[in-house]
């Protein structure tokens, strides 16, 4: 994978990308204390769109928030303006966004009071994070033999650096098994989520997720159930069992990494007939439409990096 690009900004700075480094002694390295967000631009015809900008902006003040830095210097119009700009001048069109705050100096005593938050956000092209085949033939799963957090040991509200130590052993040993993505359970022995993505399943045409007690947040979570209600299914937020994904017609999970992507077997268990199945293919379908622009309904999800498409958007929205 390819992470290069031409600026990455800090603190207000564009900097070159080879410049953009950290000192060996960042506590953020050592403690993984830091809050990031994960978002994806795409192309439209009115140019590079930055997909629920606000809404991952102010999932990044509450990740800190939750944290517990006190005082960040940013508020959400200067993070989402920093991430257009980094976009632009870097001239992608598709692409994925990582702003990052993170503890820089002091800190040391594992007090977050006595460190410096320190912002910055790196873009780079990313095209399909579970692979090239997963779109058309799903991927393959396995309920991990990792637990997701506890809400009282880890904050599960949070994207929270030091958190995703618990999605690399999980998914590490599911691809050293074989499979292509690990699911979690919670705790209480309920299906939580998987290393990146939360989890839909499909039976008898109503459509089940986990309530989001244990697990994130997802933005993309939002947006299909957005979907789905406006598709006309039904959608129900309830605990799932382990068993419950074996017997479904169709499961999926969602990411702003992978987006909308059907789980083919679990387990060694055969999902439906093994295919991405057609209510998964639905809203796929409506998803990617919506990502590029191409349904007015969810225009109002794109922020438009470039002027003239910001302007001809303000326009389409008094119009509506
Ligand atoms: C643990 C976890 N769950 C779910 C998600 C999906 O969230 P979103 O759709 O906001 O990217 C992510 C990715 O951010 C994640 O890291």
């Amino acid at each position: 994978m390819a992470m290069e690009s031409k600026f990455i900004w800090m603190n207000g700075e564009m900097v070159p990308f080879e410049k953009a480094t950290l000192h060996f002694l960042t506590p953020a390295l050592h403690y993984g204390a830091a809050v990031f967000e994960g978002i994806r631009a795409y192309n439209t015809e009115k140019g590079p769109a930055v997909f629920r900008l606000k809404d991952h902006a102010e999932r990044l003040l509450d990740s800190a928030r939750v944290f517990g830095f006190r005082e960040l210097p940013w508020d959400v119009g200067q993070i989402t303006a920093a991430i257009k700009q980094t976009v632009k001048v870097n001239g992608f069109k598709d692409c994925y966004i990582r702003p990052l705050v993170y503890l820089d100096g002091g800190g040391w005593n594992l007090n977050v009071d006595f460190g410096k938050p320190s912002l910055a956000i790196a873009v780079w092209e990313w095209t399909n994070y579970l692979g090239d085949e997963a779109l058309a033939k799903g991927i393959r799963a396995n309920i991990s033999s990792f637990t997701r957090h506890h809400p009282n040991v880890m904050m599960t509200k949070a994207k929270i650096a030091g958190n995703y130590a618990n999605s690399i052993l999980a998914k590490t040993e599911s691809q050293r098994l074989g499979f292509d993505e690990a699911i979690l359970l919670d705790p209480q022995g309920y299906v939580a989520e998987c290393t990146g993505e939360n989890l839909f399943l499909v039976r008898g045409g109503k459509i089940i997720t986990p309530s989001t007690a244990p697990v994130l947040e997802g933005i993309t979570r939002h947006s299909i159930l957005t979907i789905a209600n406006d598709l006309g299914y039904e959608v129900l937020e309830q605990p799932v069992s382990r068993d419950q994904l074996y017997i479904a017609d169709e499961v999926f999970v969602c990411g702003t990494a992978a987006e909308c992507i059907g789980l083919s077997e679990i387990d060694f268990r055969k999902i439906g007939d093994g295919m991405t199945g057609p209510i998964t293919r639905a809203i796929q379908h409506v998803f990617h439409d919506a990502i590029r622009g191409k349904l007015a309904q969810y225009d109002n999800w794109l922020a438009y990096v470039e002027e003239t498409a910001i302007i001809k958007q303000q326009v389409s929205l008094k119009a509506s």
